[in-house]
């Protein structure tokens, strides 16, 4: 099945956590496509090309939205995209069935630890809590989106030294294994 990422981080190059995914990830998948929103704006109202955004989102059969998680949701370039790209008559609406039956999976990365995402603690709720945007988006467009893949505590890997470096790297390759392991078994399931 084909398989596109949308990396929504807005500052790529200094990105630790997610470009060390997405680079452990493309060795397990080099047929994915990776389209990085940050490379992609537009001089115009929308922000983006939508119709060649919309092009790659219809090629696609499995769509990865790769992010780290900014305020409890996707960070601002990644709304404004979908903003502009998941229009009435292409995402939703009678005439809008582009996606129709594609496959969402989120990907993303926290600098808060995974014990903070708890009643009582920092967060307050479970990661999972904050996922009804995401997943009533996929809904409203007919996709079905699956548990996120997520990579806790990066904050304090990246502020870790080399015991922290270390532990991104693992951290990163088990993300990818987890992100092709679900991809693959959507394609299980598919074929
Ligand atoms: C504007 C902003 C908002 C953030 N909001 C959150 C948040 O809501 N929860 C959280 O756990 N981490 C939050 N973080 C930390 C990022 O998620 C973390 O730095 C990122 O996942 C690391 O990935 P990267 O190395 O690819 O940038 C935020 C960071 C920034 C800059």
């Amino acid at each position: 099945m084909k398989v596109l990422v949308i990396n929504g981080h807005p500052t790529p190059k200094e990105s630790a956590a997610g470009k060390a995914i997405l680079n452990a990830f493309l060795k397990q998948r080099p047929d994915a496509i990776v389209r990085t929103l940050a490379e992609r704006k537009a001089d115009s109202p929308a922000g983006f090309d939508v119709e060649a955004e919309q092009a790659a989102l219809r090629d696609a059969d499995i769509i990865v939205w790769h992010f780290p998680f900014y305020w409890y949701s996707v960070p601002g370039l990644m709304k404004t995209w979908i903003d502009s790209v998941f229009l009435r008559g292409f995402a939703h609406g009678s005439n809008g069935t582009a996606l129709r039956g594609k496959k969402l999976v989120v990907s993303l990365t926290t600098g808060a630890p995974e014990a903070a995402y708890a009643e009582g603690m920092p967060m307050n709720w479970p990661l999972e809590a904050f996922m009804p945007p995401l997943r009533q988006t996929a809904s409203l467009c007919g996709m079905e989106m699956l548990d996120p893949v997520a990579t806790y505590g990066t904050t304090a890997m990246v502020l870790g030294g080399d015991e922290g470096r270390e532990a991104l790297a693992q951290a990163a390759q088990k993300h990818a294994e987890r992100l092709a392991a679900v991809i693959a078994s959507i394609e299980k399931a598919e074929a």
